[in-house]
């Protein structure tokens, strides 16, 4: 069976207050709309340097509703000279329970490379931590039909690091024209991609794979997008940072 999973991607957001006002208000709300935890995994990918904050925060509100703790990040190495890195050991101190490796600003401005994708992947695996694996495509690729070449390629090249543990990963995939901009890939067009990942996915033993669709997804389009077939959950950007719409996509997964 696959996984549901709505996992919030905070970015570089966030503050001591505004994070405890946004995690009391995903509790409140989830609470007031919904009885019993949520049919879905819950998660948030928030700043590292709020781990011992927001574990805090979530704990208090356990009973209401399990919120995960995810990193936007990991380091490709265990330890050593590495300044500014964070290690999967590190992570996982601090209850860490899925990272987001690849996400296409680390890619376009921090200039990972699939190889780079590849080895962050492996070290998440190596540290029991989830990695959120994200692929996909920018606009003038999909205006020249490349899109199923490029989400394969970067598929492929973790697929390949991976190996026999392809089916421990989650994927998401975030056409880079829809993050940020508003602008929602349709849900037909989301769905073909997904199943190509899952075909995809399938040849390694990973086709119970969560894979999510991220790029402005909210709280208006999650539930058409959530009903395709090989649509498994979000990684939600934006809509993450305010706890009503947040939750109105958690219950559209449930
Ligand atoms: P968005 O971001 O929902 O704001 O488009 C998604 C992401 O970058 O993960």
């Amino acid at each position: 069976m696959r996984k549901k999973l709505i996992a919030g991607n905070w970015k570089m957001n966030g503050s001591l207050q505004a994070n405890q006002v946004l995690i009391e208000g995903i509790a409140k709300a989830w609470a007031a709309k919904n009885k019993g935890q949520a049919a879905c995994e819950v998660l948030v990918c928030v700043s590292s340097a709020y781990f011992g904050q927001i574990s805090t925060l979530v704990t208090g509100f356990i009973d209401v509703v399990a919120i995960k703790i995810g990193s936007q990040d990991i380091s490709a190495h265990a330890k050593g000279a590495y300044t500014g890195e964070l290690s999967g050991a590190m992570l996982a101190e601090f209850g860490v329970s899925h990272a987001i490796v690849g996400h296409s600003e680390r890619r376009q401005y921090h200039l990972e490379s699939d190889a780079v994708v590849a080895a962050k992947t492996l070290a998440a695996l190596d540290a029991g931590i989830t990695p959120i694996v994200c692929v996909g495509e920018s606009l003038q690729e999909r205006q020249t039909e490349q899109t199923l070449a490029v989400v394969s390629r970067q598929l492929q090249a973790v697929l390949d690091a991976v190996a026999d543990r392809a089916s421990r990963i989650v994927v998401a995939y975030e056409p880079v024209w829809a993050i940020g901009t508003g602008l929602t890939a349709t849900p037909q067009q989301a769905q073909s991609v997904h199943a190509a990942l899952r075909s995809q996915l399938a040849k390694v033993g990973g086709e119970h794979v969560t894979i999510l669709y991220g790029g402005s997804m909210n709280a208006a389009n999650a539930a058409e997008l959530l009903s395709q077939s090989d649509i498994d959950g979000g990684l939600i950007g934006g809509a993450s940072l305010k706890s009503d719409d947040f939750v109105q996509i958690i219950a559209a997964a449930s």
